[in-house]
């Protein structure tokens, strides 16, 4: 079906997919903003917290920023789902850096500190540990976060950390025994949704980059899926999809309301 879609569209491939090379992303505000402030804080070696609902961005974000980074001046340490355990950071971190983690978790505590430290100042290597999803860290892990960035006062943090995830965190950080390691946040970023002027250029640029630079979703098409998606990406390409779909199945050329509103119905009903 899909192969039927594409030719009867003359997509060269399918839009709204997930893969995105991060040279292809779209560059509306949030997402410019996120970067910018991302590559602000691993420029700075501190501490940032990017929230945002579901499906904003965050993760394409931060992406795009590593992307970017010279190999040879940062070490990525890169945890997509803290559900690795109170070692699991600390063990990340010194595998990352290629050391041997200590079985036990009191020396293995030391040994991150150090070997972020070594990775600054013996290799020049500035490490950045991002946590994805870091709503899921539990005390004893955000415990453990507050004690790598304690460093002394007047001497430069050797590393950046970039903790991500829905508005959620920001609360979760707040709480009381946490206010240690809130203090040390220099960064706070909340993805804001797109506008409804960015939600359709978001649309035209996926149907660009599959090889259809011209008209394809009528503006109230568009118009819709902005509304139902509120403007989130994942939810836009969800609905765009759909849409695409239920146009493909009554043999319309254009995407119109009508196709938008039968895909809303769709996803909405599940
Ligand atoms: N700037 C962008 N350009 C193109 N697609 C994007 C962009 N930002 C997000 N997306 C799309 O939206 C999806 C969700 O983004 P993601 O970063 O995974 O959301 P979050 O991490 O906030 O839940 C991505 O898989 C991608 O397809
Ligand atoms: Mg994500």
């Amino acid at each position: 079906m899909i192969d039927k879609l594409q030719s009867f569209y003359g997509f060269t491939r399918m839009p709204f997919g997930r893969d995105l090379a991060p040279g292809m992303l779209h560059r509306h505000t949030s997402h410019a903003e996120a970067v910018a402030r991302i590559t602000w804080c691993v420029d700075q070696h501190t501490l940032g917290v990017i929230t945002g609902e579901v499906g904003a961005g965050k993760t394409v974000a931060v992406r795009a920023v590593l992307s970017t980074l010279d190999t040879s001046r940062h070490s990525v340490i890169y945890l997509p789902n803290p559900a690795v355990g109170a070692r699991g950071i600390h063990h990340a971190i010194v595998t990352a850096l290629g050391g041997v983690p200590r079985f036990h978790h009191a020396t293995l505590i030391p040994q991150a500190t150090d070997a972020l430290a070594i990775e600054y100042a013996e290799r020049g290597r500035v490490p950045i540990l991002v946590i994805d999803e870091a709503h899921l860290l539990d005390h004893t892990q955000l415990e453990g976060i507050r004690m790598l960035t304690n460093h002394d006062l007047d001497s430069r943090s050797p590393f950046a950390c970039l903790l991500v995830g829905p508005p959620t965190l920001r609360r979760k950080i707040k709480l009381g025994v946490l206010a240690a390691l809130d203090q040390r946040i220099a960064l706070r970023y909340t993805l804001p949704a797109m506008t409804a002027e960015e939600t359709a250029s978001y649309i035209r640029h996926h149907l660009t980059l599959a090889g259809r630079s011209d008209t394809l979703f009528s503006d109230d098409a568009a118009a819709l899926i902005h509304q139902t998606s509120r403007g989130y990406p994942r939810a836009v390409n969800n609905l765009a999809l759909q849409a695409l779909i239920a146009a493909f199945a009554t043999n319309k050329s254009i995407v119109d309301e009508s196709s938008a509103r039968t895909a809303i119905t769709e996803v909405t009903s599940e």
